[in-house]
This record gives structure tokens, C-alpha cells and sequence, in this order.
């Protein structure tokens, strides 16, 4: 099977490139970028192949023949559509990591076309989402009429440049919940709850991650909340923090800075981190009567868990050839992500 690794030599590209060499694969790696490709690819005696992503046909034509593009060159919500339209061109399935929610609900309008083609569109192959999904799906299989979904997430203590500037197109959106089926906003910082985990009880925030969009496609549930856990001051400090943020934000230049600050000062979990690093999930489905499901997750280190999940999921989706633009749970199940090494899932906790 002949797969790509496009963005081979972001941060996490690198992760995955080792981690399918690891396994014993030959992914091609590609990018936008000769200089950065070439000392990769020496390292890890790949080949390499440079092309941008800005004309949707030229794109096709590198892609063409291959069965898989693994998409890891983010933000995705300036890089991901124009790979997915030259992955319909050339009949090539689709993975990517991306935790944007707006570019999950990209990946999902394509659900029809790619069906007929007898592809798969599978985004956010790493941490987000596969744990939260596979999690949200397994309690929401619990509560066959749930009402309600709440996920939160714990425990991402180092992001990568990457990410950081992910978050910033975030923070531009502002923050999001999901009722009655639909995506309405909610300012950011409002509606923090505290939660039980491993070790004692932690403060989170409601904030739009990936499941607003794929949980509501796993399993159905129309009202969903996603949070993610931070220090209680700051989060009494980031209703007021973000909406400045966001007015400054809106200016091009200002963003295009903080852009390049990213890049310059945040470097991503260091290899100690990333094999000694933790995190948790929990998500709880409830009905309207009272019934509810609750389970927890422990997973290793977030970049980590996205290499190993990542490369997990192309051998899964090249071995069982699913259709339609999926998510990670619909494709492979909810316990799926118990194959991921590291994984455990609790239905009760002893603190
Ligand atoms: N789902 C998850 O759990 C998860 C985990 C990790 C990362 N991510 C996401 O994955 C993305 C990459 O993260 P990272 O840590 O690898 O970031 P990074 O170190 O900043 O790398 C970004 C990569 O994307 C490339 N790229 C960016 N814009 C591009 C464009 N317009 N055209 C072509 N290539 C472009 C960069 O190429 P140049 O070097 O040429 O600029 C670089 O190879 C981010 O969006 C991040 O949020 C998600």
C-alpha cells in the first residue's frame, strides 16, 4: 500500500514519520517545504515529494496512485478542504489530525460523494478525537435515548506551535456548544464545572473541541458540551482575557505576529514529556429521566497517543476499507481506542 505523509516535518509530522517507520512502513513524505524535506527523509531513508496546497489539480496529480494521504500540516482550517477535493479527484482515502471543529464539519459535507466512491474521509485521527470519541461512544451505547453529552478532557500540559496557532483560529470562533442538534455559540469562559478524575477533582471549561462535531455523528446525542481543564484563576480570568484577544485577533497583522511568535517560542512536549506524559478523559451520556453512563480514560502523552493512533488507524483503514467520511468510532467501534498502547478505561473510580 503506497500512503503520504503530507506536513512530514511539522512537529507531529516527524512523530508519525518515526513512528510508521517504526512499524515498518515507507510512507512518502511531502510538504511545501525542499530544504526541510530533504534531511528528513536522508534520516529516515524515505523519499520525499514537494508540492504546495494551493491549486486543487496539481495537488490531484501528486496524489494520484496512491491509497492513502495521512494530512498533517495544520491549521487545517487554511489546508485540509483543498487536499480533500484533490483526494475526490483522484480517488485516494483521506486521514488527518485535525481538532478544528469548523473542518470536521467540512470533512462530513463530503459523507455522500465519498461514499459513492468507495473511499474513506476519516479527520482527527490523534488525540483529538479518537479517545473522546470512542469514549463518548461507549457511554452513549449505554443510554439508548441520552439527551445530553459532556466530555472533558485533562491533562495537555505542553502543545506544539502547531497547536498554539490552531488554538488561535479557536479563540477567533470563540466558544461553542451544541443544542438541540444545532452549533450555538457561548462565550468563551462561561459554564465551568468541577469534574472527578484520577487524583482528585479538577476545574474545566466548556471549550469547542473537535466532538462538538464528531460525537454528535457517532452517537447521535443533540446536546453536547466538550471542556477542558485549566487552573481556576484562569479561567476567571479568560471571559474578559479572550474577548480582547479576539478584538485584537480580528486584525491581520496582529494575528500574522502572534503567529510568528508561536513559532519562534513554543516547541511541544520534549521527548521525556512525551514518553512519561499522561491524560485523562471522561464523558457521561444522561437521559431525560434521570439515567446516566460515565466512564473515564487514561491514554499516554497527547502527541505521543496521536503518532501511535495515527499510523494505527491507516493500517486499520487500508486492511478493512470502510466507506463515507467517518468518524474514528464510526469507522473502527468504540473500543478501538483500547488498542492504542497505553490506553485504560474506567467505569468507576477508587478517589
Ligand atoms: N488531533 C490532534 O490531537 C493533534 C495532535 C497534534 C497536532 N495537531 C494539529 O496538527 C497540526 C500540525 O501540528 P504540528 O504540531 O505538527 O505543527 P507545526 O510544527 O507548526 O507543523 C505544521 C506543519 O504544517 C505545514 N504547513 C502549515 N501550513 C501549511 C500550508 N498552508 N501549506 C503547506 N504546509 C503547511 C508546515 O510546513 P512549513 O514547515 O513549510 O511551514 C509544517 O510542516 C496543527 O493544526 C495541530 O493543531 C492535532
Amino acid at each position: 500500500m503506497r500512503w503520504m505523509l503530507y506536513g512530514a516535518t511539522g512537529f507531529s509530522g516527524k512523530l508519525i514519520a518515526e513512528e510508521a517507520v517504526r512499524l515498518g512502513h515507507h510512507p512518502i513524505l511531502a510538504g511545501r517545504s525542499a530544504a526541510k524535506l530533504a534531511p528528513l527523509a536522508e534520516h529516515l531513508g524515505l523519499e520525499y515529494i514537494v508540492f504546495d496546497l494551493k491549486n486543487v489539480e496539481v495537488i490531484a496529480k501528486a496524489i494520484l496512485g496512491f491509497d492513502l494521504i495521512f494530512h498533517a500540516a495544520g491549521p487545517f482550517i487554511h489546508t485540509s478542504d483543498s487536499m480533500l477535493r484533490a483526494c475526490v479527484l483522484s480517488g485516494v482515502n483521506y486521514v488527518d489530525i485535525t481538532g478544528e471543529f469548523p473542518v470536521f464539519e467540512n470533512t462530513f459535507a463530503y459523507h455522500e460523494e465519498v461514499r459513492r466512491l468507495n473511499l474513506a474521509f476519516i479527520s482527527g485521527v490523534g488525540f483529538d478525537v479518537v479517545p473522546s470519541d470512542c469514549l463518548a461512544s461507549y457511554v452513549a451505547a449505554q443510554i439508548p435515548n441520552a439527551a445530553q453529552l459532556e466530555i472533558v478532557i485533562a491533562g495537555i500540559t505542553n502543545m506544539s506551535a502547531g497547536t498554539a496557532k490552531s488554538g488561535l483560529s479557536l479563540i477567533s470562533y470563540g466558544g461553542w456548544v451544541r443544542r438541540n442538534g444545532k452549533l450555538m455559540p457561548q462565550p468563551l469562559g462561561t459554564g465551568a464545572k468541577k469534574f472527578r478524575f484520577p487524583g482528585g477533582e479538577l476545574s474545566a471549561m466548556p471549550i469547542p473541541w473537535g466532538d462538538l462535531s464528531t460525537a454528535y455523528r457517532s452517537t447521535g446525542i443533540p446536546n453536547i458540551t466538550t471542556y477542558m481543564s485549566f487552573p481556576p484563576a484562569l479561567i476567571a480570568s479568560t471571559r474578559l482575557g479572550v474577548s480582547i484577544l479576539q478584538t485584537m485577533l480580528a486584525n491581520t497583522a496582529v494575528r500574522s505576529f502572534a503567529e510568528n511568535i508561536m513559532e519562534k517560542i513554543v516547541r511541544g512536549p520534549g521527548d521525556d514529556a512525551r514518553q512519561t506524559g499522561y491524560a485523562y478523559l471522561w464523558a457521561q451520556a444522561a437521559d431525560s429521566q434521570g439515567n446516566s453512563a460515565q466512564a473515564w480514560l487514561e491514554t499516554v502523552e497527547p502527541y505521543r497517543f496521536t503518532a501511535l493512533s495515527g499510523v494505527h488507524i491507516v493500517e486499520k483503514l487500508l486492511a478493512t476499507r470502510p466507506s463515507g467520511a467517518l468518524t474514528p468510532a464510526q469507522a473502527f467501534g468504540a473500543n478501538f481506542v483500547l488498542e492504542i498502547d497505553g490506553t485504560r478505561r474506567m467505569d468507576t473510580l477508587e478517589n
